[in-house]
C-alpha cells in the first residue's frame, strides 16, 4: 500500500457553476482525502508558470485565458496511489471520451473547460503542490 499525495485544481468552469461541493463529494467518495484546500483567482503569470509544460501547444493561450477567467480551488489530496487514483476518477481530458461516473463525464463542459486538473506524476505532484502550498498548510 503506497500512500501518496497529489495536487488538484477545481477549474473556473466548476466554481462558476457552484460545483465545488459536488466534485469534492465524488473525490471523497473515491477514498481520497482533502488535506489542503484554498480558493484563489490565478494571475496570468501563475497560470503561465503552472502550465509552462504546454507553452508550445496551440491551446496554451486559450488555456491561460480560461484558467484566469474566474476563481479556482487548489487542493492537495492524499490516499492510496493518489496520483493514479485521482486521474482515474477525473476521467479523460475530453469529456466525450470520459467513462461514466468520472468527474469530467458528469461535470465537464468541453475539452478545455473540463472542471479539474490532477498531477500526472510524482515529480509533477511535488512541484505543483510546492508552488501553491507551504508544508504547514498540508494537514494529513
Ligand atoms: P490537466 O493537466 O488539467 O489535469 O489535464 P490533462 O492532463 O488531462 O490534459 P493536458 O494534456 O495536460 O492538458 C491540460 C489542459 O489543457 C486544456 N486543453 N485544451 N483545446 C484543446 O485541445 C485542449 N487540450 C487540452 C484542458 O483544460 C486540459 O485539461
Ligand atoms: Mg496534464
Amino acid at each position: 500500500m503506497t500512500i501518496e499525495r497529489t495536487f488538484s485544481i477545481l477549474k473556473p468552469d466548476a466554481t462558476r457553476r457552484n460545483l465545488t461541493g459536488a466534485i469534492n463529494a465524488v473525490l471523497e467518495k473515491s477514498g481520497l482525502r482533502i488535506i489542503a484546500q484554498k480558493r484563489l483567482h490565478l494571475s496570468r503569470a501563475q497560470a503561465e508558470t503552472f502550465y509552462a509544460v504546454h507553452k508550445e501547444r496551440a491551446f496554451f493561450n486559450d488555456l491561460c485565458d480560461f484558467m484566469t477567467s474566474g476563481p479556482v480551488v487548489l487542493q492537495v489530496l492524499e490516499g492510496e496511489n493518489a496520483i493514479t487514483a485521482y486521474r482515474d476518477v477525473m476521467g479523460a481530458t475530453n469529456p466525450e471520451n470520459a467513462e461514466a461516473g468520472t468527474i469530467r463525464k458528469e461535470f465537464a463542459e468541453s475539452i478545455e473547460a473540463n472542471s479539474v486538473h490532477g498531477s500526472d506524476s510524482q515529480e509533477n505532484a511535488a512541484t505543483e503542490m510546492a508552488y501553491f502550498f507551504s508544508g504547514i498548510e498540508l494537514v494529513g
